[in-house]
């Protein structure tokens, strides 16, 4: 039975360490990690099977697990993900949006390379990535439109600079055109779909994307369209967002939830 560490026990971390828990995913959650004491107690406090909790990241990269999944921050990955790969464990990283900092993604390659070691993205927020995937060689254009709540939107570091005050936004309005590259460091703990579809298809610079803050808006939406020479296709989700955390969408969670079963050898494979 694999052997899994987590680092991160906010909204994501903590129900795939429920998952765990109840046996839903064939693993034993052994090493935890969050710099916030607080929320790393407070989810120990939860689990029937506790992990030990690490002082440090460097503890939980050096415990003997052999996954760990980041469900922490961009800031966690550019500051960790190569002492994780240097200890020989496998990764799974949920703040892809890290990944579109060319000298970060370098540095997971070349660890993957030189540790023989494998790092994981689930699909998160989106659906349709397999589909991106298959057609990478044959695409022209890649759009994503993201419409949240303004309370979901908050916090992030584009209002630093902007003269709009999410706590102002009356009706349904356009507050960001541009493209995945610009958009995951200005909203990096929003628009981590854009850096997936970025990865599985024609790259940071190219991908498209506009986020709609709308005060009416009671879910997360994704819409996506793509078209090359393979034709064209649309998808939107609908997502409803984590009771503990409006900018995360339940359907991310469930995604690494199944990732992990697939990394934990579910016998059955469904889907590329
Ligand atoms: N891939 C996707 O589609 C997708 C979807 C939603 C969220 N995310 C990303 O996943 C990550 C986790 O999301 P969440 O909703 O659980 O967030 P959250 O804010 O609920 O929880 C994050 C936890 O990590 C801890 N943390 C943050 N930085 C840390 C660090 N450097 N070291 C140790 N602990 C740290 C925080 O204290 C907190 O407990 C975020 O970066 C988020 O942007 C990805």
């Amino acid at each position: 039975m694999k052997r899994v560490g987590l680092l991160g026990c906010g909204a994501i971390g903590s129900e795939i360490a429920f998952a765990i828990d109840s046996g839903k995913i064939s693993a034993k959650l052994t090493h935890i990690y969050d710099f916030s004491k607080d929320n790393s107690k407070k989810l120990v406090d939860k689990l029937q099977n506790k992990p030990v909790v690490t002082e440090n990241v460097g503890l939980l990269a050096a415990s003997p697990v052999d996954l760990i999944i980041e469900a922490a921050s961009q800031d966690a990955v550019r500051d960790d993900i190569l002492s994780i790969l240097q200890n020989r464990k496998d990764v799974m990283i949920m703040s892809v949006g890290a990944l579109l900092d060319e000298s970060i993604f370098d540095i997971v390659m070349d660890g993957c390379r030189d540790f023989n070691k494998r790092v994981y993205l689930p699909s998160g927020a989106i659906i349709g990535l397999d589909g991106i995937r298959a057609v990478q060689d044959e695409l022209d254009l890649v759009t994503l439109v993201t419409t949240k709540n303004p309370r979901a939107l908050k916090g992030a570091k584009f209002f630093e600079t902007s003269t709009i005050d999410p706590d102002k936004i009356t009706t349904s309005v356009v507050i960001y055109e541009g493209n995945a590259q610009e958009a995951v460091k200005l909203f990096p703990a929003n628009i981590n779909v854009a850096a997936l579809l970025s990865l599985a298809g024609i790259g940071s610079e190219k991908t498209r994307v506009k986020i709609i803050a709308d005060p009416c808006a009671s879910k997360n939406t994704h819409e996506i369209y793509a078209e090359g020479k393979f034709g064209k296709f649309s998808i939107k989700v609908e997502n409803v967002p984590s009771p503990s955390n409006p900018k995360t969408s339940r359907l991310a969670t469930l995604a690494a939830i199944e990732c992990l079963k697939k990394i934990c050898g579910t016998p059955l494979n469904i889907g590329t």
